[in-house]
């Protein structure tokens, strides 16, 4: 790593995932000059820990960007859509957690263990975009296993904790299960339905095609992280009452032959994988041993029956770290060290 520091910012500092960048950023020791935080008017002079020292928040603003760096953003798709040009406009690298730019063809959409080269295109927008949270996980596993046996067909079904919401859908599942349980009338505002207790096939939009923007996010950013226009990926998307890790059942079809044995060889010295894999024992992937730490966890690694070559995984990560901040600063720590 070169000796350079950087002025950094964090768009959306008082959020979920905004928490988690700060922490990441300290974490990786990343070569932080100076730390802007940036929230909304609600949030300015808020007081918030970095490397020991206090930094208040300041409001998010066109001409918040001058002099700084790289900005981490994770404040929702329109603070995105409107600041994120006029940050790069002021020479400042933008990170991008929102969906606003994953998929213009000016943008990279990166996973680090996956698609790193594609870095280099920053300079045309200046943004490079983090994937949502579902694909990044499944892609960390899925990669190797295309490069070894040619995915043909992806079928995915997520089991997606309320983290990934935000704060408010954190509070919500938290005091739904207190009210529950205390026999007292549940509330409800972030949700279409209560969350507590209950599965909802329904995270984001849903769109013409009867599937959710959430499920075409999976479908559209697959291909593109893993620069595969034709692999063909169908996905539900369902929100369940857990706080924090993303899980998901996958299937995959492949071109050739994929043993058991040989997957699970593949995926252990694959980047950014932990097989997790003794049935045996009863061990495999679980929500909580994901939540707290970086890696994509792998098991439940078995033959799908129903077709010549075919494999069925189930694939775990904490969805705030991974899918989100841990994701984005690891994009940062290329562009700090290979292009800045
Ligand atoms: P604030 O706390 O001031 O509302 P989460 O996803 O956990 O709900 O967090 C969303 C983050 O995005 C928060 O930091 C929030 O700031 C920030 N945010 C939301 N809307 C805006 C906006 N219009 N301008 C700046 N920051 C925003």
């Amino acid at each position: 790593m070169g000796s350079k520091q950087f002025h950094v910012a964090v768009v959306g500092a008082t959020g979920a995932v905004g928490n988690q960048m700060i922490a990441c950023l300290e974490e990786t020791n990343f070569p932080v000059k100076r730390l802007t935080m940036l929230a909304s008017s609600r949030s300015v002079g808020r007081p918030l820990r970095f490397r020991g020292d206090s930094i208040e928040v300041q409001e998010l603003t066109e001409r918040s960007f001058k002099g700084i760096d790289i900005a981490l953003f994770s404040a929702g798709g329109s603070t995105s859509e409107t600041f994120a040009p006029m940050a790069a406009q002021d020479g400042c690298v933008v990170i991008d957690n929102s969906s606003a730019w994953r998929m213009d063809p000016q943008v990279p959409l990166v996973v680090p263990e996956v698609n790193p080269h594609a870095v280099a295109q920053y300079t045309q927008k200046g943004i490079i975009a983090n994937p949502n949270c579902s694909t990044i996980q499944m892609v960390v596993a899925l990669n190797p296993i295309h490069q070894t046996f040619r995915i043909r067909r992806v079928v995915v079904s997520t089991y997606q904790s309320v983290s990934g919401t935000g704060k408010k859908a954190i509070d919500e599942l938290f005091n739904q299960t207190r009210a529950m349980i205390n026999f007292l009338d549940v509330e409800r505002s972030v949700y279409p339905h209560r969350i507590a207790f209950n599965c909802l096939p329904h995270i984001d939009k849903f769109l013409d095609n009867g599937y959710t923007k959430e499920e075409m996010k999976m479908v559209n950013e697959t291909r593109k992280i893993m620069e595969a226009p034709a692999l063909a990926v169908t996905a539900t998307t369902v929100r369940v009452p857990v706080f924090f890790s993303h899980s998901e059942s996958v299937n995959v079809e492949t071109e050739r032959p994929c043993p058991p044995e040989e997957v699970r060889q593949v995926l252990a010295t694959a980047p950014g994988v932990r097989v997790v894999d003794d049935p045996s024992q009863n061990r495999y992937p679980l929500a909580t041993d994901a939540a707290g730490q970086d890696l994509t966890l792998v098991g439940r690694i078995r033959r799908d029956e129903s077709v010549p070559n075919g494999i069925n995984l189930w694939i775990v990560a904490d969805n705030i770290r991974k899918g989100a901040a841990t994701n984005a600063v690891q994009i940062g720590q290329i562009l700090t060290q290979t292009y800045l």
